[in-house]
């Protein structure tokens, strides 16, 4: 099917492969960062255990892996684990580390296929020694991978990681390796977790919550926000291009005009 302009489109009458069509013939975002909430309220509303959303939750992770990657982004960042998450209830957060445990050994083969670069954002300090050792494996396996970089947030929190930055800086200046008057903006993005990686151009949250939820203070200052009432376990590839779609639509000032 022939397709016009992404404004002459209505996203929201399109399949999947045509809004990939769509959505591929538009400069396409690099970096897409996704708050992925309500795993506990979908299982809830079916009456099944949260832990049954939160292993929903991971096929959609991987759906949605795919998608980024036919989509050509270059950047993937995924909230898995929030440093507020350890306040749930304490069988909750064993069956879920159990469960990202077992999940991150199975994907190792297609992030291999995929080309798919892992890494891992947040403090490493407070991860169960399995996941962490699971993580770093998948990590280190996929290290020369050229293709999508996923930057997995895991025992991440914005503040945290803004924390991280100021006391490397603050221990260059002590070291009289940087002036105090001489910290860009740049020194600040670069002492992050997420380093060399570029802003997010998109942050997507489900479930309808209006929070930014500690997520990448500092490079979401020009991010634009789209959020759908979609529980996580029911967003799908369909709906990512949708609101990447959106995204083409937009226009971006970066505070100009
Ligand atoms: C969100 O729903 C759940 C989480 C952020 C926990 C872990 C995420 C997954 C298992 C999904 C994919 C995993 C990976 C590793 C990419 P919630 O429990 O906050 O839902 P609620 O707000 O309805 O309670």
């Amino acid at each position: 099917m022939a397709l016009g302009p992404a404004r002459a489109q209505d996203p929201a009458r399109l399949g999947e492969a045509e809004l990939l069509e769509l959505v591929r013939a538009q400069p396409a975002p690099a970096h897409i960062a996704i708050i992925m909430d309500g795993n506990g309220r979908w299982a809830t509303a079916r009456g099944l255990p949260r832990i049954a959303g939160h292993r929903e939750g991971v096929k959609t992770a991987r759906a949605i892996v795919r998608a980024a990657d036919a989509l050509g982004l270059r950047y993937l960042t995924l909230y898995a684990f929030s440093t507020e998450n350890w306040n749930r209830p304490e069988d909750e957060v064993s069956l879920l580390m159990r469960l990202l445990e077992e999940s991150i050994y199975r994907e190792l083969p297609e992030l291999m296929a995929r080309n798919v670069r892992l890494r891992v954002i947040g403090r490493p300090t407070g991860v169960p020694l399995p996941v962490r050792r699971g993580m770093d494996h998948v990590a280190r396996a996929t290290r020369d991978n050229t293709g999508l970089t996923l930057l997995m947030a895991f025992n991440y929190g914005g503040r945290d990681e803004l924390l991280d930055a100021f006391r490397a800086l603050a221990r260059r200046v002590r070291s009289g390796e940087l002036e105090p008057d001489e910290i860009s903006e740049s020194h600040i993005s670069r002492a992050l977790w997420t380093g060399d990686v570029p802003d997010p151009d998109l942050l997507i949250r489900t479930s309808g919550e209006m929070r930014v939820s500690n997520f990448l203070l500092w490079q979401i200052a020009y991010t634009e926000f789209w959020i759908t009432p979609t529980f996580w376990p029911d967003f799908d590839a369909a709906e990512l291009y949708r609101a990447v779609a959106e995204f083409q639509r937009r226009t971006r000032r970066f505070g100009g005009v």
